[in-house]
């Protein structure tokens, strides 16, 4: 009995390795798998990070619109001194639509891709006349309705004066935009195309 025990214990113990080893050679397949599967989560995760980071970059990278000068000229106003506007105001202001902002200007209803340009300048008066003079700054607004839905699908940046790469507006264009929400029946665009 006493030697006999032993003899019955080994033979469970082998008994219990074999299927053991069997259960750890699923093992590593289940975490191969696993593996596999995770891999390609972080891959999937990887693309969409880099998707949000290049919407991010869309939405906060500044765009300026180069040849606005030659785009179509909505108008243009004159803000003396002495009126009811702040000194940043002041000057000659010009009005610029690309094509997309031109079908919008008809319609009220801008697609995305319109884009508005307001140039300001310091306005002379020399001999009763009044001319353009140095620019003051460049306000924008770029219509993406689906990546600015909080200001009414526009991006509003500001340029000073001949600046090209920063944006001054640092809101994400909410202060604009609690503005131009007045125009908000000519899809929050004031001027008109005459
Ligand atoms: C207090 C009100 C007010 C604020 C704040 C304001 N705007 Fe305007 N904006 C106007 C008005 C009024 C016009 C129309 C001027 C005209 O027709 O001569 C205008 C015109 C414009 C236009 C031309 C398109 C249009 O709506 O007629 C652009 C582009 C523009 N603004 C950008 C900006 C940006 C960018 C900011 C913020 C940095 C800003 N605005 C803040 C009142 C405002």
């Amino acid at each position: 009995m006493c030697l006999e025990e032993p003899r019955i214990l080994q033979q469970r113990t082998e008994l219990e390795r074999g299927p053991s080893v069997k259960r750890g050679a699923m093992d590593t397949k289940e975490i191969t798998f696993w593996l596999k599967l995770s891999r390609r989560n972080i891959r999937i995760l990887l693309v969409f990070a880099l998707i949000s980071v290049g919407m991010a970059w869309a939405a906060d990278s500044a765009q300026y619109p180069d040849n606005f000068r030659r785009w179509v000229h909505v108008g243009t106003g004159v803000i003396l001194p002495g009126g009811v506007f702040p000194e940043n105001e002041q000057g000659m202001h010009h009005i610029f639509a690309n094509q997309k902002a031109v079908d919008g200007y008809v319609s009220g209803n801008f697609p995305d891709g319109a884009v508005i340009v307001y140039e300001l300048r310091e306005a002379q008066q020399k001999n009763g006349v009044i001319i353009e003079g140095e620019r003051r700054r460049v306000d924008v607004m770029i219509k993406d309705a689906s990546l600015y839905k909080s200001t009414g699908g526009w991006k509003f940046e500001r340029f000073m004066g001949n600046q090209q790469l920063q944006d001054a507006v640092h809101d994400s264009g909410s202060s604009c935009f609690q503005c131009h929400i007045n125009a908000k029946a000519h899809g929050f665009v004031f001027s008109q195309n005459r």
